[in-house]
């Protein structure tokens, strides 16, 4: 073949061709040059930090700065308008709903106050508002200690760096009321370093070193839901120290809790009408969830309570956690072909089933306290009374397990089921052996079902002074409460922040 300079001097218009040919390479290579420093320039856009925060930062507004996205939505779990049939985010006064449930609680803070939980938004209010929490005023303590704090604020691990773990549970609720002031946040799931998930709260890291499990080396689907065992798991305050633990050496299953509480003689209160023994069990949302299907199929609570979005070209983790039932087209639908009206259906169906028998167990509990309450008033010794107040306790456990694990009935209607069912079992056996003593004593009739419809009825019924509380419990918030915000306002300006 002659030279290329050859050939154009012969025939010029394979020139020009060689000539258009290479304008349009370089435009076109021009073109995606430039879309490539665009889209870097975007995600330096997106990920660049705008401050510069020290690890331990507890202001979520701060982290906000540099992650607008997650958390203009995670503000918004101060939303409370989402009702579902049995949950959702409104505030929902449990024991007017059900007022059984004051009688079971006598002589036990809940017996006072027990709402539906909302979005992580109200963590902090919602707990100075309680009742349980009491009214330290005047130099009176509350009847909770520092522990309580635990699951509600990111000045936790900060609080628990400088004064250490042991330290910051003792002591009294007020003691760190100055110091425990934002609402869950950032730095509970995320390291400031890389924003990495990682475990936060110390309970939940030593409960795996019981088991011999190493939490640092679980693999990131794990993290997205041990980031909310955390908090959302059964857990005890042991010894005078009130340390938090998980009493899970034995296992996570009801039957290997209630070993290990009984196998310590861990007793959350001695209940005021059939003195049995009694455990409340708080919420094991994560050791249910562990025992259903979604769990064996690889999901972890963030799959359904924060799915993705899309914003701009932009995938994101959607910071508003909340009932999937208010978002299914982001949540299930993701998964399940099936329309929205249907997968409600589903939902619902197992939590009505559930309710059927926990209702049931509600009842054969309460009239298991007021026999046995009967069975003192005539004379019953302890001899007597021992057997049937364990087994009291053990069924109230299951009972409890059950329904303070608010989306249990989905999570794992099988295990709910076969958990209440055992529980119906030893409130029957209870009932039983109570009629045999009371029998004893010539007592052959039923012992009247409280008049308990309503919730003042019940707590008047158990002996609770609630006006008396209640007018306690505002002067705490208008005196102390604000008070404890200043105090706290004034320490934030000294974290240090640099604006980049
Ligand atoms: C209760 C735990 C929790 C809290 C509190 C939390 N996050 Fe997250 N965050 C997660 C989880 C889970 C993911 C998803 C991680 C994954 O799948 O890789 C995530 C992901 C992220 C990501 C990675 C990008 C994305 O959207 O997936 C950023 C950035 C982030 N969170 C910022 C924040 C900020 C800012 C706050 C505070 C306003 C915050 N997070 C509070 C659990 C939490
Ligand atoms: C630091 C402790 C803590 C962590 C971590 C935590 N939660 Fe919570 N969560 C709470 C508390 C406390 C409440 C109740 C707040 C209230 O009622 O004021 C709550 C409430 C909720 C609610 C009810 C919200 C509503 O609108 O009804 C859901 C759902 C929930 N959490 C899911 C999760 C999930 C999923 C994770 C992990 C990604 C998680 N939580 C991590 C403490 C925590
Ligand atoms: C990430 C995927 C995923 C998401 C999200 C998801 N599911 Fe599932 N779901 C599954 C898988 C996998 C199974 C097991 C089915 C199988 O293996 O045949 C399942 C099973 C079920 C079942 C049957 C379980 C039973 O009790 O027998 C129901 C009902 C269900 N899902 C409803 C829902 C609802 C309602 C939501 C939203 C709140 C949801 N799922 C979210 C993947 C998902
Ligand atoms: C397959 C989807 C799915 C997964 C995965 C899942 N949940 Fe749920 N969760 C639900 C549904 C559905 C409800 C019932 C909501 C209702 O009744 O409004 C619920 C309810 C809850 C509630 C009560 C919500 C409220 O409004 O008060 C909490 C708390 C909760 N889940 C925590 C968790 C935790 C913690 C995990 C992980 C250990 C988890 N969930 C995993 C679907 C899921």
């Amino acid at each position: 073949m002659k030279p290329l300079s050859e050939q154009i001097k012969e025939k010029p218009w394979k020139g020009w061709i060689l000539f258009l040919f290479t304008i349009v390479v370089v435009f076109f290579l021009g073109i995606l040059a430039s879309s490539i420093i665009e889209r870097r320039a975007e995600a330096v856009f997106a990920y660049t930090p705008k401050v510069e925060h020290g690890q331990w930062e507890p202001r979520n507004d701060v982290w906000g700065e540099n992650f607008p996205r997650q958390y203009n939505r995670f503000l918004q779990t101060v939303d409370t308008s989402f009702m579902s049939k049995y949950n959702g985010s409104a505030e929902r006064d449990m024991l007017e709903e059900d007022p059984r449930l004051v009688v079971l609680w006598a002589g036990y803070g809940f017996a006072k106050e027990y709402n539906q939980g909302k979005g992580h938004e109200h963590a902090i209010d919602d707990m100075r508002k309680i009742l349980r929490t009491g009214a330290p005023v005047d130099g009176k303590s509350s009847p909770m200690p520092n522990t309580c704090w635990t699951c509600k604020s990111p000045d936790v691990p900060r609080k628990m760096q400088e004064m250490g773990v042991a330290e910051f549970y003792k002591g009294k609720w007020e003691t760190l009321g100055p110091e425990v002031v934002n609402n869950i946040g950032c730095v509970d799931c995320h390291d400031a370093q890389n924003m990495n998930l990682r475990i936060s709260r110390p309970a939940l890291a030593e409960a795996y070193d019981r088991m011999e499990i190493d939490i640092n080396t679980v693999s990131h689907q794990d993290m997205r839901k041990l980031t909310c065992a955390q908090c959302h798991v059964e857990y005890y305050f042991k010894g005078d120290g009130k340390y938090l633990t998980f009493p899970w050496d034995n296992g996570t299953s009801v039957e290997a809790m209630e070993v290990y509480y009984d196998e310590y003689k861990i007793k959350d209160w001695t209940h005021t009408i059939s003195k049995a023994p009694m455990l409340k069990a708080q919420h094991p949302d994560f050791e249910l969830f562990e025992t259903g299907i979604h769990a064996q199929r690889g999901l972890a609570c963030a799959d359904c309570h924060m799915p993705y979005l899309n914003e701009g070209g932009q995938k994101f983790t959607d910071h508003k956690i909340q009932s999937p039932l208010n978002n299914i087209a982001n949540t299930c639908q993701v998964c399940h072909r099936e329309e929205t009206t249907e997968l409600l259906a589903n939902v619902y169906e197992r939590q009505d089933k559930i309710k059927q028998n926990r209702d049931k167990l509600e009842e054969l509990l309460v009239r298991a306290h007021v026999e046995a309450g009967k069975a003192w008033a005539l004379g019953a010794n302890e001899n007597q009374m021992n057997v049937i107040l364990q087994d009291i306790r053990h069924a109230q456990w299951r009972w409890d397990y059950v329904a303070a694990s608010h989306g249990g009935s989905f999570h794992s209607p099988i295990e709910c089921g076969r958990i209440l069912s055992t529980g119906i079992n030893i409130a029957q056996e209870a009932r039983l052996k109570l009629a045999r003593v009371l029998a004893s004593f010539d007592y052959n009739q039923e012992v009247p079902y409280p008049d308990i419809t309503t919730k003042a009825k019940a707590q008047k019924y158990i002996g609770l002074d609630i006006d008396n509380m209640n007018a306690q419990k505002e002067r705490f918030l208008k005196e102390v409460v604000p008070a404890w915000d200043k105090e706290a306002a004034k320490r934030e300006k000294t974290y240090k922040i640099k604006n980049l």
